[in-house]
């Protein structure tokens, strides 16, 4: 039987906290902090998809590239965590939930060439990026400096990142 899952974030119910923000923005900052965390933790897995599937003659600079992402990813899934829980949230971290939660689609199976990997992953990071930058403005509205400035900082690499993948389209097209 399968089981229809919902795309959205996750309610989070809030533990007891002295932090100085009203238990009303913790709660949708939790919920903003989850989305992304289910959707960086995907974002992570389709890098690592890409850096041990990748062939041709980039393989190896490529192979190196998507690792080295994927390794920043990591940490920002932990950064997302850590904030829902500093807000006194419930982090919504294992693979099951990202899976569940996240808003990316599924990276494809049929593709080998290096250039296919690329631009798989800057459309991937493009939309990432979007909803991270929307988030930022969020988290900000919500009155929370501190999230609103690790969005901040998560899509300023997510823009790097999306460079970093589209320089090499660029001058191919
Ligand atoms: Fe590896």
């Amino acid at each position: 039987m399968t089981k229809t899952l919902s795309k959205k974030p996750v309610k989070s119910g809030l533990h007891q906290s002295r932090i100085d923000l009203s238990a009303k923005s913790r709660s949708q900052l939790v919920d903003l902090l989850n989305g992304s965390l289910a959707d960086t933790f995907d974002l992570y897995s389709q890098v690592k998809q890409a850096h041990w599937n990748v062939k041709g003659h980039q393989f190896y600079q490529l192979h190196l590239l998507f690792d080295e992402i994927a390794s920043e990813l990591l940490e920002q899934v932990d950064e997302l965590a850590e904030r829902a829980t500093a807000l006194a949230g419930t982090a919504l971290g294992t693979v099951r939930m990202a899976a569940a939660a996240s808003r990316l689609n599924e990276y494809p199976v049929d593709i080998l060439e290096g250039m296919d990997h690329v631009a798989a992953l800057a459309e991937a990071f493009a939309h990432y990026a979007q909803i991270v930058r929307e988030n930022i403005e969020k988290s900000d509205e919500l009155g929370d400096a501190d999230t609103a400035d690790l969005f901040t900082a998560i899509s300023r690499n997510a823009d790097k990142r999306l460079w970093f993948l589209e320089a090499h389209l660029q001058a191919e097209s």
